[in-house]
């Protein structure tokens, strides 16, 4: 679905962000991309959309080279959530909001109130449709600005931190939004995320460093690596913290992403000791 080759781009002259990147999204499938603050998650996230123009490299996105004359082609397929809600509005309602990507799709209107009242209520926006986008408060301009992309019905759904700003309740509710809709309609997600639980979850990951691919492969393969990616200042997920004490006292399983996993490891050991 995505395939990025030996991406370079910079903001200012001589200081490269993000260098010779390469990575391969499959159709279907939830990748996050972790890395430290300023190691260029973003800017990927502005490259993959053409908000930003690469120095050099290439990006194909549904088989489509990213240039000037396939954007259209390509915002038609990806969309994208930033971390910070204030930079994505221009609706004077909420409902305006949720409506303008669907717009630009050209969806009829009789189709459109339908569908912005069904992922109003998703996000449990509902009672603010009519209000105006500068009045609310952070997460919930964040809950607009998911529920105006997830509404679209792209192939491709970009999150950058998109549930920083959420209560652990509200989080999980969008998570499990996001989850339902990619398991329903073979979405692809790409989640950049500071969350380690959500990295167990995803098919692929993907770890910058300074601009740079330091890993990428399987939560497991990633997580195998602990020693480098506490290096590289990221956090452990609290299961895999677990089975290293485990290991610690001299407890050895098979590395497991989830509790029932150690648990049934566990098990084993037991009926074989
Ligand atoms: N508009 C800009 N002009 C110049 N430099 C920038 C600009 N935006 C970002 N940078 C620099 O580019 C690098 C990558 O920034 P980016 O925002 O992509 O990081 P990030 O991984 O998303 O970080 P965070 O976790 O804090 O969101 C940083 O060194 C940052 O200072
Ligand atoms: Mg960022």
């Amino acid at each position: 679905m995505i395939k990025v080759s030996e991406l370079n781009f910079s903001y200012e002259e001589n200081v490269p962000v993000i260098k010779n990147v390469n990575f391969e999204i499959k159709k279907g499938s939830y990748t996050t991309i972790i890395g430290h603050n300023g190691s260029g998650k973003s800017t990927i996230a502005k490259l993959l959309i053409g908000l930003l123009e690469k120095a050099s490299g290439s990006i194909e996105i549904g088989g489509f080279e990213l240039t000037e004359e396939n954007l259209t082609k390509i915002r038609s397929m990806v969309g994208v959530v930033f971390q910070n809600p204030d930079n994505q509005f221009i609706g004077s309602t909420v409902a305006d909001d949720i409506a303008f990507g669907l717009e630009n799709q050209q969806v009829p209107t009789n189709d459109m109130q339908e569908i912005i009242e069904r992922y109003a209520q998703k996000v449990n926006m509902s009672e603010f449709l009519d209000k105006e986008p500068t009045k609310l408060s952070g997460g919930q301009k964040q809950r607009v600005a998911i529920a105006g992309v997830l509404a679209m019905d792209l192939d491709i759904i970009i999150l950058d931190e998109a549930t920083s700003m959420l209560d652990p309740q509200g989080k999980e509710e969008i998570n499990a939004l996001v989850d339902e809709l990619h398991e329903k309609s073979n979405l692809t997600i790409i989640s950049i995320t500071h969350d380690m639980e959500e990295v167990l979850k995803s098919d692929h990951v993907v770890v910058l460093d300074a601009g740079e691919v330091k890993m990428s492969g399987s939560p497991k393969e990633i997580l195998n690596r602990s020693e480098e990616l506490i290096e590289l200042q990221l956090d452990i997920p609290f299961i895999y913290k677990m089975q290293s004490e485990l290991e610690n006292v001299g407890i050895k399983i098979e590395k497991q992403l989830d509790i029932e996993g150690v648990v049934s490891e566990l098990c084993q050991l037991n009926s074989k000791s």
